[in-house]
C-alpha cells in the first residue's frame, strides 16, 4: 500500500472535488440507494477545514479514496460519511486505511464524542467494527435534525418516516469513548497502521498515554523541576 498517499485534505485538493463527486454519484447509482447529493461547495469547505480525508495513488497523484468527518448535535456526536474508494482501487484494503485516518482525526479533534454510523453496506459494517463500533437502536443516536434531514434522499426513505424514526433498512452502530471495550477495539486496529498514528502525532501532537508522549512528559517534568 506504499504507493498511495492518504492525507488529511486541505485547499491543494479542491482540484480533486468534482472527480470525488462523480465516483460517488456513480457507485451510489450502482448501489441503487439512493443517496444524498453532496454540494460541492460542501466538501470544499471540508478540505478547507480539515475534516476530509483523500488517498492519491503514485507519482501522478491519482486521486484514489475519500472520506469526511461531520459534527452533530454541538459536537456530541461525530459521523465519518461519504467514504468512497475509486473502482480500480477497491479490495485492496485501502477504505480501511482511509477509515483509520477519519476515525482517529474524529477522535483527536472531538475526544468525548461519541462517534455512530448509520449504514447498510456490508463492507462499512465491517470497517465499524473494527474501530469498536456496537450495533444500537436509532434511539441511540443523534436528535439533530440536520443528520437526519441527509436521509431524505434515500430510496428507502418512507420507511424511516413510518417509523417515526425508530427503525429503517440500515443499521445503527455507535463508538462510545467511555465504554473501554470499544476503546480497546479501536486502539488494536490503529496499531496496525503506525503512518496514521505518526500523522496524528504530527497534527496534534502525542498522546500523554503513549509511550513516547509519556517520556516527553517525563523530560519536561525532570526539566521544570531543576
Ligand atoms: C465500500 C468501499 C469503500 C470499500 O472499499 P475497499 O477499499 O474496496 O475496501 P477494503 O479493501 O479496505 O475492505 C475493507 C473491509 O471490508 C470488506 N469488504 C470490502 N468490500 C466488501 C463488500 N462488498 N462486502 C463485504 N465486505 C467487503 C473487506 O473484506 C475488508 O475486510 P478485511 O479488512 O477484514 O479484509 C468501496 O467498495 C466503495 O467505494 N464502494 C462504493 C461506495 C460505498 O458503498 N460507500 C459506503 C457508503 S455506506
Amino acid at each position: 500500500m506504499s504507493e498511495f498517499n492518504i492525507v488529511v485534505a486541505s485547499e491543494e485538493h479542491i482540484k480533486y472535488v468534482d472527480e470525488i463527486l462523480e465516483t460517488i454519484a456513480a457507485a451510489a447509482k450502482v448501489r441503487g440507494t439512493g443517496i444524498a447529493k453532496r454540494n460541492p461547495e460542501y466538501v470544499k469547505q471540508k478540505m478547507a477545514e480539515g475534516k476530509a480525508v483523500i488517498a492519491l495513488h503514485g507519482e501522478e497523484q491519482e486521486f484514489a479514496g475519500f472520506s469526511y468527518i461531520e459534527t452533530w448535535d454541538n459536537k456530541q456526536y461525530v459521523t465519518t460519511s461519504g467514504l468512497i474508494v475509486k473502482d480500480k482501487f477497491r479490495g485492496m484494503g485501502l477504505s480501511r486505511l482511509i477509515k483509520h485516518m477519519t476515525f482517529s482525526l474524529a477522535r483527536r479533534r472531538w475526544p468525548e464524542a461519541k462517534i455512530f454510523s448509520l449504514t447498510s453496506g456490508a463492507a462499512v459494517m465491517k470497517l465499524n467494527t473494527q474501530h469498536g463500533y456496537k450495533p444500537v437502536t436509532f434511539a441511540q443516536l443523534t436528535n439533530d435534525e440536520a443528520f437526519w434531514h441527509g436521509c431524505e434522499g434515500c430510496i428507502n426513505f418512507d420507511v424511516l418516516q413510518r417509523t417515526g424514526r425508530r427503525y429503517c433498512i440500515c443499521t445503527g452502530m455507535l463508538f462510545d469513548p467511555k465504554d473501554d471495550d470499544c476503546v480497546a477495539i479501536a486502539q488494536k486496529e490503529l496499531d496496525l497502521d503506525p503512518k496514521c498514528k505518526a500523522t496524528m502525532d504530527q497534527m496534534f501532537g502525542k498522546l500523554p498515554n503513549d509511550k513516547a508522549g509519556k517520556n516527553i512528559i517525563t523530560k519536561l517534568k525532570s526539566i521544570i523541576k531543576k
